[in-house]
């Protein structure tokens, strides 16, 4: 088991001063999703994905129960790489339908969040000794080129964690992710898909506010990152369905006028009651908007399954012989 570290703790703190300093200036304010994760943060992630609301969990394993057996057919994969892995819990569905078919040597996860890719890497080295682990503490948007080489591979992200990039960003990393392959390496890709309003909604606001704690949880990080004086209690959870860009969107709601102080920033931030700062978007798909988003970087669709209720998709990919041009 071996762990390459491509973004210390200092790295990622440089990162939120220069993303809290841009996102906190600017009208109306934001801040990147990445920075939920820390350990605390990925434990609330966990336990929103029991939630009885958030049903894109266990419709991806749904669907990877049905056809791990067929991914492994289809790709005889040589090298498993997973990006925002996580616990990455669904993905000894995938471990398990490679290791029985004989192929699978080698597992690569990725993760921001070295506290929960530590304690996925330690579970699977344990538990699967014969396939080498080769964990990455990095960045998706910015590492792919440490992705270890050796050909057969598949990268697998899941979870529909490609919801959580913007449009502009989403095609720059799929071209990034594009440019790291070699034609014919494969591209396992979870996606949640557009559905009614309510139920979108309430995976994003559940009834015993663990997503609420996780929104809030970004402010826990800035103000133990950076020194910061946010009052957790004066925000509110806010979760809506924007639905001319498709996406779910996450916002804190100031509850009153607040002057909030960054001192390693330098940079004191003033709130108006109401006003709302928005913490992620959650992007939802369909299978056209898939096929052609990775038709445009350079992936050919291969397989594309939903679980039986059509609420999330899982696309196998193939990359094409040439990659797009930027
Ligand atoms: N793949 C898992 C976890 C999804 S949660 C699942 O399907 O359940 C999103 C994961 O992506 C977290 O573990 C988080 O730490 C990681 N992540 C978020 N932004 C990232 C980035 N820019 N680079 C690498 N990992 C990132
Ligand atoms: C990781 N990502 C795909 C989750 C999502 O559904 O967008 C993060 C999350 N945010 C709130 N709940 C879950």
């Amino acid at each position: 088991m071996r762990i390459d570290v491509h973004l210390t703790p200092e790295d990622l703190t440089e990162g939120l001063r220069a993303d809290a300093r841009a996102g906190l200036t600017a009208t109306p304010k934001s801040l990147p999703p990445k920075y939920f994760y820390d350990a605390y943060g990925s434990d609330l992630f966990e336990r929103i994905t029991d939630l009885p609301e958030y049903y894109p969990t266990r419709a991806e394993r749904e669907i990877l129960t049905a056809h791990a057996a067929d991914i492994a057919r289809d790709t005889g994969v040589k090298t498993l790489v997973e990006l925002g892995s996580g616990s990455s819990d669904k993905t000894r569905l995938l471990l398990d339908a490679l290791h029985a078919q004989g192929t699978l040597g080698r597992f690569v996860p990725l993760d921001v969040s070295q506290p929960a890719l530590a304690a996925a890497t330690e579970a699977i080295a344990k538990d699967y000794p014969d396939i080498e682990v080769h964990a990455i503490v990095g960045d998706f948007t910015r590492d792919l080129d440490r992705i270890p080489g050796g050909g057969g591979r598949m990268v697998a992200f899941l979870g529909s964690t490609i919801g959580n990039l913007e449009p502009g960003e989403r095609a720059a990393f799929l071209r990034e992710l594009r440019g790291a392959l070699e034609p014919g390496e494969w591209l396992l890709l979870g996606t949640d898909l557009v559905k009614d309003a309510e139920t979108l909604v309430a995976a994003y606001d559940d009834a015993q506010g663990i997503t609420a704690e996780f929104n809030v949880n970004v402010l826990r990080v800035l103000n133990r990152s950076l020194g910061a004086d946010f009052d957790l209690t004066a925000f509110e959870h806010v979760a809506l369905w924007d639905a001319q860009h498709r996406w779910i969107e996450m916002r804190l709601r100031a509850q009153r006028e607040m002057l909030v102080h960054l001192p390693a920033l330098d940079l004191s931030v003033e709130f108006r009651p109401g006003e709302e700062m928005r913490t992620e978007v959650s992007a939802k798909f369909d299978r056209q908007t898939v096929a052609t988003e990775l038709a445009a970087a350079g992936f050919a669709l291969r397989q594309w399954w939903t679980d039986s209720h059509d609420r999330f998709g899982l696309t196998l990919a193939q990359a094409t012989d040439r990659p797009t041009r930027r």
